[in-house]
């Protein structure tokens, strides 16, 4: 997406943290096809896999060492996490630290999540295909609901109190809003439609409200729109081809980007990004872990090659992200695809296939 590439920094190192269940079977092929386009078009990239999952807490009883978000913030150009979630760690008190962790503490305020089709054949809504479901979600992701801010009183018994908040500032709001009006600026005055339930959350989402009303005047070029969340999902299935951008806070892009995903052919195809410009950011699949499903070559690798091309154009390596993208849509047109798309490979065969297409003889 063009966002400022992290300082120059030579190699550029990449942390790999696969994670846990189909996180760990994913990163192996994203690893494979990015080592391929390092190889391919001489990328400086270093791989460095670092241990921290549900595994390495279970046995070691640490999430993250001492001062690892420092380590990735100043030694490391890019981070690339597979997925958390073990159902032995049934309070992802690990993925708080890890996932969340690298998110708020690394300050990446955005999280892009762009819902696109590779093929008509993928999109569930009748009459509709690769022109109609074409957009991206900036995802607020540094507040809102996933603050943990709240408390229990009379915690376990019937007279149970749980409080959990909300919080939005003036200038989480207006980065998140702004980064988005600058995408679609750059990208020929796309539309920018803003959801949020402002008809009921009359404090925190009017914030929202007044914020993007502000900001939009400053993009008179650009259509901007508002949506209370519940239509937006709504018109996300009726009529997908409104939407360019749209900008949400953290929990309602959450819940609209597997809505996305679904849209575009399941979650097996959706990427994402966290980035905040001009630093280290981290991408992930927007897909979980998956436990069922660890380990039996069922899981589709794509989200994750799609994951690692937005890395290589957030490193500067426009020409290498393009081909990966080509060549995961190269696959689906030719149903090289695993179940999930109604194709009969597994996860490494569909990462071979796409490392082996990367090193090919141009032409072939
Ligand atoms: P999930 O995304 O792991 O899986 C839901 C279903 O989607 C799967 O059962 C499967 O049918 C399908 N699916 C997902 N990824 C796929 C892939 N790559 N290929 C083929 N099919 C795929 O969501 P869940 O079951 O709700 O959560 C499982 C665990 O993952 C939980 O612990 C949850 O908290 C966690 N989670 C983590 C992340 C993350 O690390 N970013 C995201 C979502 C959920
Ligand atoms: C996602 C996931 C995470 C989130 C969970 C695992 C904390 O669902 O990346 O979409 O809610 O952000
Ligand atoms: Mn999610």
């Amino acid at each position: 997406m063009n966002t400022t590439p992290p300082a120059e920094r030579r190699p550029q190192r990449i942390a790999v943290l696969p994670g846990d269940g189909i996180g760990r079977d994913v990163t192996a092929e994203a690893v494979k096809v990015l080592s391929a386009a390092a190889e391919r078009w001489g990328l400086p990239i270093e791989l460095i896999e670092k241990p921290w999952s549900a595994d390495h807490f279970l046995e070691t009883g640490e999430t993250l060492p001492e001062g690892a978000i420092e380590e990735l913030r100043d030694d490391y150009s890019a981070v690339f996490i597979g997925a958390y979630g073990d159902p032995r760690v049934p309070d992802m008190r690990h993925a708080a630290d890890i996932l969340l962790g690298i998110r708020f503490k690394l300050d990446l305020f955005i999280n892009f999540r762009p819902i696109k089709i590779y093929d008509d054949s993928l999109c569930p809504l009748k009459g509709k295909g690769a022109d109609d479901v074409d957009f991206v979600v900036f995802r607020e992701n540094t507040e809102g609901a996933y603050v943990g801010v709240g408390g229990n009183f009379k915690y376990g018994t019937a007279d149970e109190v749980a409080v959990q908040e909300e919080i939005h500032t003036r200038k989480g709001v207006e980065r998140i809003v702004r980064a988005a009006f600058d995408y679609a600026f750059r990208h020929g005055n796309l539309r920018v439609c803003m959801a949020d339930k402002s008809n009921v959350m009359r404090y925190g989402h009017d914030l929202w409200m007044r914020t993007f009303e502000e900001i939009s005047v400053e993009y008179p070029d650009i259509e901007a729109s508002h949506l209370f969340v519940d239509a937006l999902a709504m018109q996300m299935v009726r009529k997908p081809e409104q939407f360019d951008v749209i900008v949400t806070n953290n929990m309602f892009g959450d819940i609209l980007t597997d809505l996305g995903a679904a849209l575009q052919g399941g979650l097996g195809v959706a990427a994402s990004a966290n980035l905040h410009p001009g630093r280290t950011s981290m991408f992930e699949p927007v897909h979980g872990s998956a436990p069922k499903y660890a380990g039996t070559g069922r899981a589709n690798p794509m989200a994750a090659i799609l994951t690692a091309a937005l890395l290589l154009d957030n490193l500067g390596h426009q020409e290498a992200s393009n081909e990966l993208e080509r060549q995961v849509a190269r696959c689906i047109q030719n149903g090289i695809t695993t179940v999930d798309l109604g194709g009969d490979r597994s996860t490494s065969q569909i990462g071979d296939h796409i490392a082996e297409r990367l090193l090919a003889p141009v032409g072939t």
